[in-house]
C-alpha cells in the first residue's frame, strides 16, 4: 500500500477541466496515491472571487508543495498579470523542464528525444516594463529591463546538469546570445562554462550555441542536440519549437520545479477555440502527470502511463483530431484507461 500524497489540483480555464478529468481518470486507473485538493485560478478565479490567483489556492500549494495544473487564461496586453508567472515567482519554481519525445512515428521528424531546461524566474520576464509618453502618444516608447544573476543562473544550470547526469544525457548545449546581449546572456554562458569545468567535466559533453543558429539547427538536424539549457525568453520560444518537432503542443508536457515545490502542467494554453467541445487532446497533461509520478519517486507508474499512451496511439490507433485521428477526449481517455488496466 503506497502512502497517500497530498497534491493541489487546478482544473484551470478553457479545455483545462476536460483534460484534467481525463488525466485524473488515468491516474486513478494506475492507483496513483494522490489526494487532491481542488482549487481555482486564472479566469476561473477572476469569475469566482475577483482574483486570478486566490489566496486559498496559494495556501493549498504552500501546504502540499505539489500541484497538477490545467492551463490558465491570461489577457494579452492589458488586464491582469499571468497567474503562471506569479505561481513561478511565489514558489520560486526556477527550473522549467520540457521534454519532447516522438510518440507518433512517421512525422516530419522521427525519433526525437530532446529536453529543454529553461530558467523560469529571471531575464526579460521579470515584468519591469514601462512606456514613455511623448507629446500626445502615451505609448511612444516601450522599455523592458532584463535581469539575470549569477546565483540564479547557477542554480538552474546545476539543476540541468544534475538532471542530465541522472537521466543519462550525453550532451548538454547552453543556448545564449552573448554576442549581442553580452551582459544579460553572457553571464549565463560564463556561469555555465565555469560550473562545467569545476564540477561536471567528463560527465557529459558540453557545447554552446547562439540562439538564432540553434533555431536553424533544430529545424535542419534536431538529432545533433540532447539537452538544451537556456535563459527564460529563449527557453520559452525553443520549448515550443521542440514541441513542434514532435507533433505539436497537444503532446508537450512541462514541469516547473523549485527547491521545495513543483507544479506540473501541459505546455499548451486553454485552447478557447475548442473548449467544451470534447475534442481536446489530454496527452500533454497526462505526460505532465507522468513527470509528477517520477518526481514523487513512483517511476514504475510513470512508465506504465507513458506506455499506455504510446500503445493507445500506435497499437490501438486511437488519436484525437490534432494528431490526425477521429477520437474525442472521452474516447481517447477510455482507451488509455483500458490499456492501463490490461
Ligand atoms: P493554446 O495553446 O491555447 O492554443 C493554440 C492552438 O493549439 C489552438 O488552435 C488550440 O486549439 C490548439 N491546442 C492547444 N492545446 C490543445 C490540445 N490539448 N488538444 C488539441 N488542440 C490543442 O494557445 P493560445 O490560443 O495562444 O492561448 C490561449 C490562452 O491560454 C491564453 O489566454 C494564454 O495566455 C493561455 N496560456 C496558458 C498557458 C498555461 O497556463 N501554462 C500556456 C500558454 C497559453
Amino acid at each position: 500500500m503506497t502512502t497517500p500524497i497530498q497534491a493541489t489540483l487546478i482544473p484551470g480555464d478553457g479545455i483545462g477541466p476536460e483534460i484534467v478529468d481525463a488525466t485524473v481518470a488515468a491516474l486513478d486507473a494506475l492507483g496513483a496515491p494522490f489526494e487532491w485538493d481542488r482549487q481555482i485560478a486564472g479566469l476561473g478565479g477572476v469569475q469566482a472571487c475577483g482574483d486570478p490567483l486566490p489566496e486559498a489556492t496559494l495556501q493549498s500549494i504552500r501546504r502540499t508543495r505539489l500541484a497538477l495544473k490545467g492551463p490558465l487564461e491570461t489577457p494579452t496586453g492589458g488586464g491582469y498579470r499571468s497567474s503562471n508567472v506569479r505561481l513561478r515567482e511565489e514558489f520560486q519554481l526556477y527550473a522549467n523542464l520540457r521534454p519532447a519525445r516522438t510518440i507518433v512515428p512517421g512525422g516530419r521528424f522521427d525519433k526525437i528525444d530532446l529536453v529543454v531546461v529553461r530558467e523560469n524566474l529571471e531575464g526579460l520576464y521579470i515584468g519591469h516594463e514601462h512606456y514613455v509618453k511623448i507629446d500626445n502618444d502615451p505609448h511612444a516608447v516601450a522599455m523592458a529591463t532584463g535581469i539575470n544573476t549569477r546565483a540564479g543562473g547557477r542554480r538552474l544550470l546545476e539543476f540541468a546538469f544534475d538532471h542530465a547526469v541522472a537521466t543519462g544525457r550525453k550532451k548538454v548545449t547552453i543556448v545564449h546570445k552573448a554576442n549581442i546581449m553580452k551582459a544579460l546572456t553572457g553571464l549565463f554562458l560564463e556561469t555555465g562554462l565555469e560550473l562545467y569545468e569545476s564540477k561536471y567535466k567528463g560527465k557529459f559533453e558540453l557545447d554552446t550555441v547562439i540562439i538564432d543558429a540553434c533555431a536553424m539547427k533544430l529545424v535542419l538536424n534536431p538529432w545533433q542536440f540532447d539537452m538544451l539549457v537556456t535563459t527564460n525568453l529563449f527557453g520559452d520560444i525553443l520549448s515550443d519549437l521542440v514541441a513542434g518537432l514532435v507533433g505539436g503542443l497537444g503532446i508537450a508536457p512541462g514541469a516547473n520545479i523549485g527547491t521545495d515545490a513543483a507544479i506540473f502542467e501541459a505546455v499548451h494554453g486553454s485552447a478557447p477555440d475548442i473548449a467544451g467541445k470534447g475534442l481536446a487532446n489530454p496527452i500533454a497533461l497526462m505526460l505532465a502527470a507522468a513527470m509528477m509520478l517520477d518526481h514523487v519517486k513512483l517511476p514504475d507508474m510513470a512508465t506504465k502511463l507513458r506506455t499506455a499512451i504510446d500503445d493507445t496511439l500506435n497499437i490501438d490507433k486511437v488519436r484525437t483530431g490534432d494528431l490526425g485521428g477521429k477520437a474525442g477526449t472521452a474516447e481517447f481517455t477510455k482507451a488509455v484507461v483500458s490499456r492501463i488496466r490490461s
